[in-house]
């Protein structure tokens, strides 16, 4: 039987590659995005022509009026669910002096109440031996400077995949996160000085490319990871 994902963040960077990994397996793709333009165009296109056709939807995920419309969308025009990757998130730099309220929590409306929102309005759609893979980042084990809002917000995604994991097991659904180092996308691109410090740190002394995160996704997403559950997987080359 088509399987079914769910994909935020889907038009560009990890996401995107996560779209183009999950088609290559003959995954059906819903992919949600935030942003109208040349990337979200380009994303309808590849799903519009994939087989199976998939579908690419308007959704800011920290609306939940948005999030339940594109959701629900999904889950009936498909009949169901079988992978969601929480995808999208964004990665402020401030230090804590300089970190207003505003910021602190427009980080976590996304990165964590984001994926609250996606995985509570997929639930009802979510078939027996689906999965859920969700992004986290190494900076939520490790922290670095200027990231408490973003280092916060990722943690709390380790602490909601273990817990989550818990409550879906016994209906056959595997919870699962993915801890990337740096990767190639515009989110790493500005932060020059965090790169060249983590390639010095790095064991394999490079950054990753979002096809090699989109893999590991992939694995966690199908029966590959049928045992794997409550994890979070770093995929950083080695730290
Ligand atoms: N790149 C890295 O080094 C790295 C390392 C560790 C973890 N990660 C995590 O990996 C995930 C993907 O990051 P990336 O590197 O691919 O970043 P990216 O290239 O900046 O892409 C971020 C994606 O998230 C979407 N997004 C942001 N806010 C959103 C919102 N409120 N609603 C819906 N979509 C939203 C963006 O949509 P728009 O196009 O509309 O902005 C974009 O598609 C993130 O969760 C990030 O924290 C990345």
């Amino acid at each position: 039987m088509t399987r079914t994902a769910l994909v935020t963040g889907a038009s560009r960077g990890i996401g995107q590659a996560v779209v183009r990994r999950l088609l290559a397996d003959g995954v059906r793709v819903c992919g949600l995005y935030r942003t109208e333009g040349e990337a979200a165009g380009l994303l309808a296109k590849e799903l519009g022509s994939a087989s199976p056709r998939g579908l690419a939807l308007p959704c800011d995920v920290t609306s939940a009026e948005q999030v339940r419309d594109a959701v629900a969308r999904c889950g009936e025009e498909f009949g169901g669910i079988d992978v969601l990757v929480n995808n999208a998130g964004v990665a402020p730099f401030a230090m804590l002096e300089n970190l207003g309220l505003q910021e602190w929590e427009a980080t976590f409306a996304t990165n964590v109440t984001g994926p609250y929102l996606v995985t509570k309005a997929a639930l009802p759609h979510l078939r027996a031996g689906g999965s859920v893979v969700t992004i986290t980042s190494g900076l939520g084990i490790t922290g670095a400077p200027g990231k408490t809002h973003y280092a916060a917000s990722k943690a709390a995604l380790i602490g909601f995949t273990k817990a989550l994991s818990r409550e879906l097991g016994r209906r056959g659904i595997r919870v699962n996160a993915v801890a990337p180092g740096i990767v190639e996308t515009e989110m790493s691109a500005p932060n020059a000085e965090l790169r060249k410090r983590y390639e010095a740190q790095c064991a394999l002394g490079r950054i990753g490319q979002p096809p090699e995160l989109a893999e590991v996704v992939a694995f966690l997403a199908d029966h590959r990871s049928s045992y794997v559950n409550g994890q979070t997987l770093m995929v950083d080359g080695g730290m």
